[in-house]
């Protein structure tokens, strides 16, 4: 049975963002540099069976939840093996996706039959042109028809993640709500966060919640708060006619203090935080055979010792004009 791990401050351990891979195939302005980055080498990276027993000493100390990231998760082939590879530890309860979309179409039914349970996909832009744009990529139509097989393959919990831009997307809130609504996804507004490689963030770009709550506001009617939901960093809401929406206010309003997530990179490196600058090594103790006890151990101590509330002290930091200007992959983020 899993004995609970708790950090310093007193958090759990109960999710893991396991990254598949570090390729990405848009080149958005605020994650990566259009430039060919380089990638890093096959052999570096973990292979599903490498992921999956990992994923199983983090269920021995309390995780149930993991989310695919990247990059591009769906660049990697056949990721519906590692779902069904995940899904073997009766402990891992749910299993979900990050995904820009673009290969959703062709692979939504064998991820829905692997066991997935959850789907959220990227996107920040009903305009072609825009997306062109922010992306380098003229890939929306497929992104479009992504989102669309979702619900056909059976899914019933379809998320939109959207960065709000100011100067960038801030007229295209309600359109994304009404887009939402239409494919029955539950649309997130993200407070645009100083993270991500290739990132010119300013404050001023940042569309704060308080901001977007007041142009919703103004179109919608009076907007009801709902109740939160545990570690969830959303928070949502409801609108007059019973629509819902969440905003993921991570830039005015951290959520470090119920942060119970930490990330595997695609090349097995472990980070306690987003804003962490280093990590810790899995992929090598791995594969030179260190065993379970002591893989389990060295990442029981490692979130033990975990002290880390990034978001909170680069708002500190913002507060008294002071800016680092550290940059962390998006990898990470994601
Ligand atoms: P669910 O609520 O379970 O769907 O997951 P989630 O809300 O964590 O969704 P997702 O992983 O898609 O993350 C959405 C956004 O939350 C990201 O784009 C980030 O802006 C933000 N986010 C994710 N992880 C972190 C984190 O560790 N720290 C901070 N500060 N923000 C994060
Ligand atoms: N701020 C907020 N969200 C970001 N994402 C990427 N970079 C940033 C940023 N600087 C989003 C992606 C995707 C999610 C995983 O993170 O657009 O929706
Ligand atoms: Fe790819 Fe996501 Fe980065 Fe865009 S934000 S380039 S979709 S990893």
């Amino acid at each position: 049975a899993a004995a609970p791990v708790t950090d310093t401050y007193d958090r759990p351990l109960k999710s893991l963002r396991l990254s598949v891979t570090d390729r990405c195939n848009l080149r958005c302005q605020y994650c990566m540099p259009e430039e060919d980055y380089v990638w890093l080498p096959r052999e570096d990276v973990l292979t599903f069976e490498e992921m999956a027993t990992l994923a199983g000493y983090f269920a021995d100390l309390g995780v149930d939840k993991v989310r695919l990231t990247g990059g591009e998760p769906l660049l990697r082939r056949d990721l519906p093996r590692l779902v069904r590879l995940l899904l073997q530890d009766r402990r891992i309860t749910e299993i979900a996706l990050t995904t820009n979309g673009i290969l959703l179409a062709n692979q939504a039914q064998d991820l829905y039959d692997a066991g997935l349970h959850r789907v959220t996909v990227s996107l920040d832009t009903l305009r072609p042109e825009r997306f062109r744009q922010l992306t380098r990529r003229d890939e929306f139509s497929r992104v479009i028809e992504g989102i669309e097989s979702v619900g056909k393959v059976g899914f019933t919990n379809l998320k939109l993640d959207t960065v709000a831009i100011r100067g960038f997307n801030d007229d295209e809130l309600v359109a994304l709500i009404e887009f939402a609504k239409h494919y029955r996804a539950e649309v997130r507004f993200i407070e645009y966060m100083d993270v991500g490689g290739a990132n010119e963030w300013s404050l001023d770009k940042v569309l704060s919640r308080a901001a977007m709550l007041e142009q919703l506001g103004r179109h919608y009617g009076p907007i009801e708060p709902l109740p939160e939901r545990g570690a969830a960093p959303a928070q949502r809401f409801r609108l007059p006619d019973g629509t819902t929406f969440g905003i993921i206010p991570s830039t005015t309003t951290p959520f470090c203090a119920q942060c119970d997530r930490s990330r595997v990179t695609a090349d097995g490196m472990w980070y306690l935080c987003l804003y962490a600058t280093s990590g810790t090594d899995l992929r090598n103790p791995l594969r030179a055979g260190v065993g379970a006890d002591r893989m389990r151990a060295m990442i029981k101590a490692g979130w033990e010792g975990r002290r880390d509330r990034g978001a909170e002290e680069r708002k500190a930091l913002e507060r008294v004009g002071l800016r680092d200007g550290g940059l962390i992959g998006i990898d990470r983020l994601r």
